[in-house]
């Protein structure tokens, strides 16, 4: 018998409705192809430290038939003490992508209620700034919850509580709010002291995802530290080159973190991962050395682009949101992809004038900036 001799009988009504009509996440490409220059998924340029290799492999061994340590404690206790709280607010999972979906599964009730009151929709509302990560969405729908994205300013800015209050739409009371800081797609970077205020009016669950705050001016991970209901997200993908790995964490109220441990894998983060997270951290000056090159040759794109009439947004990630000149941006993709450069584009109309740029190491840069110029025809074209 083939392997595929499944005749006509389609399983597909087996899957629950809800998934079979998600609309799913999609990530940016991982192509097979070589020589290509990756600037799609915010990956950082340079690799791991060397002692974070030698760590890892060094990991290799007969241990690799054992479980590991099921709470990650080791990393905890080193992320506490980074932080200055205890390891009971600390909770590690499989990429922070894991540790916002179990937050969702923690903190929302799903959408059962036919006619629910304000406070009963407020239960089940994830709500999150547009744009921003478009997984929020995707993991809230698979939970059954109700998703409200709120614009943000048109400068990508974050409106302020009595804007929001005006607005009519943000909901002060949903259950799990998600906000993006700095911003991604956007690259715009909010204070701290913003952020602050409207934590301060928030009765649900404030996540604040800061994925790319290595490369931001100030980061907000105290608020975590200051209001019970406030959540700060981190991830060793991209300041600390460890993607692969699949390593993030959340800092909380112990009561909050206690909630997530509840309901999440036993074993949720790899033991070669645990240990690449944990050497990373006895190394974070070489880590420094690499945000801020990724910081300077930001500078340098935005400078360089907008000298050849680019509209770059001011950044506070590892990557720019840039408007070309000319052709629709996605003609630009395609191009550029012909130029075996890789660009992210995103369809939806406040964004689709734009690529998404991730910064690459300086060479990658001098490439793209080549490539730029020559697409461009113009005189200063090397
Ligand atoms: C805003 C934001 N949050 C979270 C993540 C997830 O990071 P990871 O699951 O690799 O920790 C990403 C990845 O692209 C992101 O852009």
């Amino acid at each position: 018998m083939s392997k595929n001799s499944y005749r006509n009988s389609s399983p597909a009504k087996l899957v629950r409705p809800l998934v079979r009509e998600l609309h799913a996440y999609v990530p940016g490409e991982q192509p097979k192809v070589s020589g290509l220059i990756k600037l799609n998924t915010n990956e950082n340029p340079y690799p791991p430290s060397p002692k974070v290799l030698l760590a890892t492999r060094a990991a290799v061994d007969g241990r690799l038939r054992l479980y590991p340590n099921p709470t990650a404690q080791s990393l905890r206790e080193q992320l506490a003490t980074l932080h200055g709280c205890s390891a009971e607010q600390i909770i590690i999972g499989n990429g922070s992508d894991e540790l916002l979906a179990l937050g969702i599964r923690a903190f929302v009730e799903p959408a059962t209620i036919q006619q629910p009151t304000p406070k009963e929709a407020s239960k089940s509302r994830v709500q999150y700034f547009s744009p921003s990560y478009s997984l929020y969405p995707v993991l809230a729908e698979t939970h059954g919850a109700t998703t409200r994205a709120v614009p943000l300013l048109n400068d990508f800015g974050l409106p302020t509580v009595s804007q929001l209050r005006r607005g009519k739409l943000w909901d002060f009371q949903a259950a799990l709010t998600f906000i993006t800081t700095p911003n991604a797609p956007s690259g715009r970077g909010y204070s701290t002291q913003e952020l602050d205020a409207l934590c301060a009016t928030m009765k649900g669950i404030v996540v604040l995802d800061e994925a790319y705050v290595d490369f931001a001016h100030e980061n907000a991970s105290d608020l975590a530290l200051k209001h019970p209901h406030v959540i700060v997200s981190r991830t060793f993908s991209k300041a600390y080159s460890l993607c692969f790995q699949r390593v993030g964490y959340w800092i909380g109220h112990p009561e909050l973190i206690a909630a997530l441990h509840r309901i999440r894998d036993s074993y949720n983060v790899n033991g070669l991962g645990q240990i690449a997270a944990s050497a990373t951290l006895k190394d974070l000056p070489y880590y420094r050395r690499n945000f801020r090159r990724v910081i300077d040759s930001r500078a340098r794109l935005t400078r360089e682009l907008t000298g050849l009439g680019w509209e770059v947004l001011p950044s506070q990630t590892n990557f720019i949101l840039a408007r070309p000149p000319g052709p629709p941006a996605q003609e630009w993709l395609e191009r550029l992809r012909q130029k075996k450069i890789l660009v992210r584009w995103f369809s939806s109309p406040n964004l689709a004038s734009y690529l998404r740029i991730t910064i690459g190491s300086e060479s990658e840069v001098d490439t793209l900036l080549k490539v730029v110029r020559s697409m461009l025809g113009s005189k200063s074209a090397r």
